[in-house]
């Protein structure tokens, strides 16, 4: 199928060959990322984030503006209509009247398939809830593709908030794409949700679930660690029992193979350490910053 004018809801309604053409196309974007094509001159993207970001939304307007487009939108719902009672039907239907494409992050799980219902125009989810958020996925699996050479064949460590974070949701189902072993470490109570787990299932991704990452690290060619997604805790006393239940430090890598990368969707807060940034392990910060060719490349393919 072609990228062209396609939405992006959710990595499954994407096939390991239309990553393949993500990818090489991001590679080719790598060297236009301090620069500048203009490939969408004349176009609007629209970046409408009713949930705090730094970076999903700057290297969103980044990639599109280094491409020759322009960018509108808002960074929350404060000083929009929303505050005054506006829907979010009628705010996407604005937005679709005015931009070739609209970036949406939302608390709400579904809201970015909702929008996509209502405008025209292609819509990209930046997040919603603790559902989604395929571009970050895409990211994950390109930074992964870029440095190792290849995804399948790896032996892929995820640790944390497995149940709360959207960037594990959505890299569990794009690494069901490939031919990887996984390994799910977390505290009992942040496992992944049912419904993830009977996904990767019935797509026969292998996966084991662990409590304690030093079982597994010697064997793992990549570790990706999230944060506990506090903002997503319906009860603070739920937060408070598992807060600090788990952490990464250089001191701890010391057992792993030499070219183990860390990977970390980022913001972290308290589970990576600062220690482990000075090791040859540490790839989060260059992951983030292959963000703007990556997303250049879906821009470029979804609108040009
Ligand atoms: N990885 C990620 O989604 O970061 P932001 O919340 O800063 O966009």
């Amino acid at each position: 199928m072609s990228w062209r004018g396609r939405d992006v809801v959710s990595i499954r309604d994407f096939t390991r060959r239309d990553l393949e053409e993500l990818f090489d196309k991001t590679r080719q974007m790598e060297a236009h990322a301090r620069g500048r094509l203009d490939l969408l001159k004349g176009k609007i993207l629209a970046v409408a984030f009713f949930e705090p970001s730094t970076r999903t939304r700057l290297s969103f307007e980044t990639a599109m503006k280094r491409l020759g487009g322009d960018v509108i939108g808002f960074s929350s719902a404060e000083g929009t209509s929303v505050e005054k009672g506006e829907t979010l039907a009628d705010t996407i239907r604005m937005l679709d009247s005015y931009a070739d494409a609209i970036v949406i992050r939302h608390r709400a799980e579904g809201a970015a398939k909702f929008a996509a219902e209502v405008a025209e125009a292609p819509v990209i989810n930046a997040g919603d809830g603790a559902f989604n958020h395929p571009t970050q996925a895409m990211l994950d699996l390109y930074t992964i593709w870029r440095i190792k050479g290849r995804v399948d064949g790896l032996r892929v460590g995820i640790m944390g908030d497995l149940k709360y974070a959207r960037t594990v949701n959505s890299l569990l189902e794009g690494l069901a794409l490939f031919d990887v072993d996984v390994y799910l470490i977390s505290p009992e109570f942040l496992r992944p949700r049912q419904e993830t787990l009977d996904y990767i299932e019935s797509r026969g991704l292998k996966y084991k679930l662990l409590a304690k990452v030093e079982e597994i690290l010697p064997d793992l060619d990549v570790l990706y660690v999230v944060r506990i997604q506090k903002e997503r805790f319906l009860d603070p006393l739920e937060y408070e029992r598992v807060k600090g239940s788990y952490k990464v430090t250089a001191h701890m890598l010391k057992g792993a193979k030499e070219d183990l990368i860390v990977l970390h969707p980022l913001p972290r807060v308290d589970e990576l350490d600062p220690s482990v940034d000075k090791t040859r392990h540490a790839a989060y910060f260059k992951q983030a910053a292959y963000g703007v060719p990556l997303r250049m490349a879906l821009l470029s393919l979804i609108l040009s």
